[in-house]
This record gives C-alpha cells, structure tokens and sequence, in this order.
C-alpha cells in the first residue's frame, strides 16, 4: 500500500516536472495570442459513465478554470471559449436550463479568483434571447473586471457567426453612404468579437473536425488543432501539446516565409 502511494506520488512529481519543462520550453517560442476553443464532448463524456448529459456540462466548467490559468500563465493573450451557440437552444428544455445556469455558478465560484489573476471576463454574442439571471451574473462579472489588463477571457454565449454577419451587415445598411464602399475594416468593426485580435489559433475537442458556426470570419487564418479528448478530459498538457503544434506551424498568410516565427 505504501509503495504504491509512493510511486504514485513518484509518478505526480515527474508528470508535473514534464509539465514545467515543457511549459518553459514553450514559452521560449511564439505563443499564439488570441486562442480560440470549441469546448466539446461533455455529453458524450457523460454517457460513457452512465451519468446524465449536464454532469458532463458541470465538470467541462472546471475544465474552464484549469484551463484559463494554463491560458494566462503561458501569457496568452485572450482566450475566446464558445459556450453555448444559436444552435444549441434546439437541444432539451432541461438541458437548456442548466447551461443557462451555469455561468452563475461557474462565476459565483470563481470570479474572486479571475479578479485576483488580472483576468478580464468579456462575452460575445445575441444578449437578447439569454435569461435575465445569465444576463446579470456575465454583467457583473464583465463590469468587476473591466479595469484588468491580463488574460481577457471572452465567452461566446449565444453565439454564431451567421447571426454575427447578420448583425453587422444590418449595422452597415444602417449607416450606408452611398458615395463609400465597405470595407473589411467596416465588417469588422462589427463583428462580436469587436477589438480582439483574429484567433491565432483554433481548438476543438472530441474528435468532431468542423466548425459548428463560430467565428466564420475571424479564423480565416487560424491554425487549427483537433483533438479527440473530451473537454472535460482536458488538460493543461493538452494546452501544451496544442502550443507546441502551433510552433511548428509555418504561418505564411498566402506569402512566401513564415511570419510567426521569433
Ligand atoms: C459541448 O458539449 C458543450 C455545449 C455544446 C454546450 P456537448 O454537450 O456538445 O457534448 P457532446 O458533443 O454531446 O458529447
Ligand atoms: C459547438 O458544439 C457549440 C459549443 C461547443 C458551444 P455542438 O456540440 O453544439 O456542435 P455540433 O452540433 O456537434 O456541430
Ligand atoms: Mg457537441
């Protein structure tokens, strides 16, 4: 009994020197600025231990924080986490409500420790169709962390980017002047993601290889990183991988040399 808790605690000790190791290692090279990540697979995560689908909603949410502060101590930039898109109201009206519910909680939770980080919480997507409880409790947090200059931490809830170009487009038409001709610079300036950088660098758990409507537009030039881990399964060394990927990446932009090399 004792040898095996000393070898498991052997074992934690290496893992997490690896992990150290290769987080400096990283850090030597160029970290993508603005991440992006399909956070998928909780229900199917789930299922596969018998449990109903919202027990995997609520453990992918602890998945956020290890997650963010792997994020932020790589000096990431913003990490841009799609939560809950323009689609997902089809699924069952219990389902529904739990995922309304848990910015709430994961906030009540969390947040003194998002604000003691420096973290600056932000959402992108349609406010108007959120319950008022969700709408107050991303409001407070949006507003408590405003000031911070870390890690911006932007939530796509209620999120898709076909309503996203419908927005804009409607925001164009509004102020058309017929003698000037729209430009990218304009479509941009409405888009939901506002004054974020594009993402440098798109995940996806769970093995699905699409882009289920999010950021149409801004990941143009990402890099993309699929995984078939399930979110709530993910790790920081799975971050890591991730990063390590998009170092190895030559990011040309239709040109003829790498421009993300350091
Ligand atoms: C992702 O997990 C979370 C949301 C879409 C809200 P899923 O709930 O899509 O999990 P799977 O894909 O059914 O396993
Ligand atoms: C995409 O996942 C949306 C979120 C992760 C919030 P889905 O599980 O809804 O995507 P599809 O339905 O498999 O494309
Ligand atoms: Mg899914």
């Amino acid at each position: 009994m004792i040898k095996k808790f000393q070898q498991l605690l052997k074992e934690q000790k290496s893992n997490t020197g690896t992990y150290e190791q290769r987080k400096k290692q990283v850090m030597k090279g160029s970290i993508p600025e603005h991440v992006a990540i399909i956070m998928d697979g909780n229900g199917r995560w789930a299922q596969k231990r018998a449990m109903p689908r919202i027990m995997g909603h609520h453990e992918g949410m602890k998945v956020v924080r290890k997650i963010t502060r792997a994020a932020n101590e790589l000096n990431v930039k913003v990490l841009t986490l799609y939560a809950f898109s323009t689609e997902n109201w089809k699924r069952p009206k219990m389902e529904v409500e739990f995922l309304m519910k848990l910015p709430e909680e994961f906030l009540s939770t969390f947040l003194p420790e998002l604000i003691e980080e420096n973290v600056q919480v932000r959402v992108m997507g349609n406010k108007e169709r959120l319950p008022a409880h969700t709408l107050n409790a991303v409001n407070n947090a949006i507003e408590r962390t405003k000031e911070n200059t870390g890690l911006i931490l932007n939530f796509a809830l209620n999120y898709g980017s076909r309503d996203e170009l419908v927005y804009a487009v409607n925001k164009l038409m509004e102020e058309a002047d017929p003698n000037k001709a729209v430009t990218e610079a304009d479509i941009q300036k409405h888009l939901m993601s506002g004054d974020l950088k594009d993402p440098d660098l798109l995940i996806r758990t769970s093995g699905e290889i699409r882009l289920s409507n999010f950021m149409l537009w801004q990941l143009a030039y990402a890099e993309f990183w699929f995984t078939d881990v399930l979110w709530p399964d993910f790790r920081g060394e799975h971050f890591l991988s991730a990063l390590e990927d998009y170092q190895n990446r030559g990011r040309r932009f239709g040109g003829v040399k790498d421009v993300d090399k350091k």
